[in-house]
């Protein structure tokens, strides 16, 4: 199976990243790894044990491959290695800005540039507010690539009792973005008006 890229930015956001890779891997998708600088500065912030932990953790699990930021020569870094596609969560508006402009200056941003060449799917979660005009327009020249842009927001009338509520909601929205999933788990699923 090929295998699903997994971009982590220094956005805020470090606990979506942590459970879309774990429920990937639970579902025992390969997954391919790249996670920026900042990223790891971020996660020390928002996470209570450091990310060199949780990445070891990760590496050891079969389906999963870690490659670093600046390593240009990994396999995802060119077209003719096939993946299902690539989800960047958080998503920095640092590097929504270079996907959308076309600039590749590390790993990540050039395993999404090949996903958009390649036609391939691209899911962007980004995370910041207030949102600028630049912001904005990044945003909307991805989606006009056909890039998915999925901030992550709460479906309040779902009522989420508790911040992994919230997440774990998001989480499945991009898998079904990714094409995963077809559809949410019903827990998430909006079932009309109650009694
Ligand atoms: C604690 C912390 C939280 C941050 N949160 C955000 C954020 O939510 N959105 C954002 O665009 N940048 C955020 N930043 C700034 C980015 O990390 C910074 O712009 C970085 O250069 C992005 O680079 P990257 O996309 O290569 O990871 C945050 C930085 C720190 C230290």
């Amino acid at each position: 199976m090929r295998p699903v890229v997994i971009g982590i930015s220094g956005a805020s956001g470090s606990l979506l990243a942590k459970e879309t890779v774990d429920e990937l891997l639970r579902r025992e998708v390969p997954t391919a790894l790249v996670c920026s600088n900042d990223a790891r500065l971020v996660w020390q912030e928002e996470m209570d044990s450091p990310f060199s932990e949780t990445l070891a953790q990760w590496r050891e699990h079969p389906h999963l491959v870690h490659y670093s930021i600046g390593d240009m020569k990994a396999p995802i870094a060119s077209g003719t290695y096939p993946t299902r596609g690539m989800v960047v969560v958080p998503c920095s508006m640092g590097s929504i800005a270079a996907i959308a402009h076309g600039l590749s200056s590390n790993l990540l941003l050039r395993a999404a540039d090949v996903c958009l060449k390649e036609r391939r799917r691209l899911v962007v979660v980004p995370r910041e507010t207030p949102l600028h005009q630049v912001h904005l327009e990044n945003m909307l020249t991805l989606a006009r690539m056909g890039a998915v842009v999925l901030p992550p927001e709460p479906a309040f009338y779902l009522k989420p009792d508790s911040v992994h509520d919230m997440v774990r909601f998001v989480v499945g929205r991009i898998l079904v973005a990714l094409g995963i999933d077809e559809t949410l788990d019903e827990k998430y699923q909006y079932q009309g008006p109650g009694e």
